[in-house]
């Protein structure tokens, strides 16, 4: 597949690896992370002190059974939701204590997000679902459209510009989500079992995108699945059972 559209978009702003560590700072920062759910009759636990560092242009994979803090830990890391205690430091940037506002400006402008749904919008074409991050940074519409065609052509999607969500196949709309959350050449992707609706031949395909975007862009990917197949396309696996970090694999101990 040529993904070469977008690696082009992508190359002013190419980051070093810093492998692990190397005297470079981490991008996410993770201390003691800690979300407690309160419903009305029960008080759950969902991430008990979670710490964690990744480092620019890593991709990491977090795994673990069904309701054992995945999506929570995700969630937290990218300001979608408000952590009970701990700290999330992004870039050194204290997102456990942005407003609002500043959270929206920071998942606008930094950071990029995959869903196993897709979260497509239904009356929207493939062109401008992917082109949709630029409008509402209020890139006019011409402008906005040659970047979306690059990187959509990048992905595969040239012959499929006009055609609404529900006239792509699942692999295809999962392309475009991916061509949306990387239009705005995010630093940081967030990817939530994105290969979790897909067969496994298309899921392949989609892991092999994101491991060249990350490979070639430096861009640092955390992504969340209950597949450790999928894991294994990862730099490192953090293992969390019961909302706490059990172990961590570095590649090389399963390759
Ligand atoms: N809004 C909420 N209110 C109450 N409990 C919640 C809420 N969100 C999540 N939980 C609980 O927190 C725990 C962790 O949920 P989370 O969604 O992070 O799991 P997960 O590892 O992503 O699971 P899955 O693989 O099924 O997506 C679960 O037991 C869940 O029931
Ligand atoms: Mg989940």
């Amino acid at each position: 597949m040529n993904t070469g559209g977008q690696m082009e978009l992508y190359g002013e702003q190419k980051t070093e690896h810093s492998g692990l560590g190397g005297g470079a700072e981490p991008i996410i920062s993770i201390r003691n992370l800690v979300k407690i759910y309160k419903t009305k009759k029960v008080r759950f636990r969902a991430l008990g002190g979670v710490d964690l560092d990744i480092w620019p242009g890593e991709f990491v994979a977090v795994v673990g059974t069904s309701g054992s803090g995945k999506s929570t830990l995700l969630n937290l890391a990218a300001g979608l939701e408000k952590p009970t205690a701990g700290k999330i430091f992004i870039r050194e940037k204290p997102i456990h204590k942005m407003k609002e506002d500043d959270l929206v400006e920071f998942r606008l402008n930094h950071v990029g997000f995959i869903f196993q749904n897709f979260n497509l919008m239904d009356t929207l074409t493939t062109l401008e679902n992917a082109a949709f991050p630029l409008m509402l940074r209020g890139m006019p519409p011409l402008k906005r459209e040659k970047q979306a065609k690059a990187v959509l052509s990048g992905l595969g999607l040239s012959g499929h510009l006009a055609h609404d969500p529900d006239e792509l196949s699942g692999g295809q709309q999962q392309r475009v989500s991916i061509a949306r959350a990387i239009i705005t050449k995010p630093e940081i992707l967030f990817a939530d079992e994105p290969t979790g609706n897909l067969d496994s031949e298309t899921a392949e395909q989609i892991m092999e995108v994101l491991r060249e975007i990350v490979r070639e862009n430096g861009t640092t990917l955390l992504m969340v699945t209950h597949d450790m197949e999928k894991a294994r396309y990862a730099d490192r696996i953090v293992h969390i059972a019961d909302g706490e970090i059990t172990r961590i694999e570095e590649r090389g101990e399963w390759q």
